[in-house]
């Protein structure tokens, strides 16, 4: 007898609360989630299911790169399906050595590892850092407070962040933080089973805050000199994000040179690893993690792997996103009009010191804080500041990404128009100058 396969369900209502609906009954409820059921986008506007556009600020949070819909990966992704999807790392192919290769000659050297997810990247850096240090007992990696590492189980364990610990104790031994930006902590909590510390040239989830040039420098000294590796979490702050490769180049570059030199290694500083995420797929799913000589060969054959990484329809992808960067000059987009945006904020926090606090960040990955207790700040008391103005924002059109209680990310695609910049910050000044009176 035929086998009978169920008929699919009816198709829904495509409507706000069918779907709604679909993940209350479906869906692990693992996020807060907005109101918004988002449709489809273009550029860096993004339409919800009843017709609304928004501009995307939050660019996914860092990961639509090029915004929404760009023809060059949808045709990236239509030609490399239609040779090879999928081979597993049993095979080579042509794609993942030429993105390899792509990365690596903007870092001066090294190899690169692909995976799927930041996540997954970071856990590669803690196995680097365990297998570095193993023969010597060493498998300690210092992290930072206020870090974000992601939600693995190593990756909550490395976060300096309680509230993605709690209900998950205990935590994968061997991370210790210690506050951000504060070299003598680093060097206090040093033990002799440290193997390596780890940073975000940037922090993102705990607020847009940018490591200071003598931090980076004196943490490469102390790594020299102590023998650990110097890590670097880019999942959200590299792949041009900040108008150079990695936010460590645009950090310590001389302050003249608005990124003219393009010295890949300014003050001569380089971490030992580096890992990726986010914009490097500009939405299709992918990680990566760079590791520099001498250290690129420590995960040697049968150490390490995932059966999806680099695959030649991810790295197809990957290459067709950094070509677009190049021949577009993306970085020099978000140079320009990141510091105009940053500008502009400054003098929004500057207008209305009872909203706004704070503007932070570097080119397009910006940070709001807002000031504590604002009183006429509208929406449920029990939700965070940052939420509460994310949802006026969205009600006027623009989107923007929450980071902890009080600060606002903006995370636009790297391709920003000036004038969508100008868009946004008109929506941002009326809603602030409302709650201001
Ligand atoms: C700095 C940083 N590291 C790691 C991650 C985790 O990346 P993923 O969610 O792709 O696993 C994130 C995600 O937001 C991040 O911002």
């Amino acid at each position: 007898m035929k086998e009978v396969i169920p008929a699919p369900p009816p198709l829904v209502r495509n409507d706000v609360a069918a779907v709604q609906k679909l993940f209350q009954q479906h869906v692990v409820p693992s996020y807060g989630r907005f109101e918004i059921v988002l449709s489809h986008g273009s550029g860096s506007y993004v339409y919800d299911v009843t017709g609304k556009r928004y501009l995307d600020l939050g660019g996914g949070i860092a990961v639509n790169a090029l915004g929404h819909a760009h023809p060059a990966i949808t045709e990236a992704l239509l030609e490399q399906s239609r040779k090879l999807i999928h081979t597993s790392n049993f095979y080579y192919h042509e794609p993942q050595g030429r993105l390899a290769q792509s990365l690596t000659s903007l870092l001066g050297g090294g190899k690169c590892f692909f995976c799927n997810s930041g996540g997954e990247a970071n856990e590669g850096l803690f196995k680097l850092a365990r297998k570095f240090g193993h023969d010597e007992g060493r498998f300690e990696i210092i992290t930072a407070l206020n870090s974000f590492h992601g939600r693995t189980l190593a990756g909550i364990s490395a976060t300096g962040q309680d509230k993605v610990k709690k209900g998950f104790e205990p935590m994968v031994t061997g991370f210790r933080q210690v506050p951000y930006n504060d070299l003598d902590a680093v060097q206090t909590a040093l033990s002799p089973a440290t193997a390596a510390v780890l940073i975000e040239g940037i922090q993102g989830e705990g607020g847009v805050s940018p490591a200071t040039r003598g931090y980076l420098l004196g943490l490469r000294r102390l790594c020299d000199e102590k023998r650990l590796l110097l890590l670097m979490d880019g999942v959200q702050d590299g792949h041009f994000r900040t108008g150079r490769f990695q936010s460590f180049q645009r950090i310590l570059e001389p302050a003249q040179s608005q990124g003219r030199a393009q010295d890949l290694n300014p003050e001569g500083f380089s971490p030992d690893g580096i890992s990726m995420a986010k914009s490097l797929g500009a939405g299709f799913p992918m990680g990566a993690f760079w590791v520099r000589e001498p250290y690129a060969d420590l995960l040697s054959a049968g150490t390490h792997g995932t059966t999806y990484g680099g695959s030649p329809l991810s790295c197809a992808v990957g290459l067709k996103v950094l070509e677009v960067i190049q021949r577009e000059k993306l970085a020099d987009n978000v140079r320009r009009v990141g510091d105009f945006l940053k500008t502009e904020l400054a003098s929004l926090v500057a207008a209305y010191p009872h909203v706004l606090r704070a503007a932070r960040g570097l080119g397009f990955m910006l940070g709001i804080e807002l000031a504590p207790n604002i009183h006429n700040l509208p929406g449920d008391p029990g939700r965070t500041q940052a939420v509460r103005f994310a949802q006026l924002l969205h009600n006027a059109g623009v989107l923007a990404i929450p980071a902890g209680a009080q600060v606002l990310r903006l995370l636009p695609p790297l391709n920003l128009r000036q004038s969508e910049a100008e868009e946004g910050l008109s929506v941002l000044e009326s809603i602030t100058a409302k709650i201001a009176v």
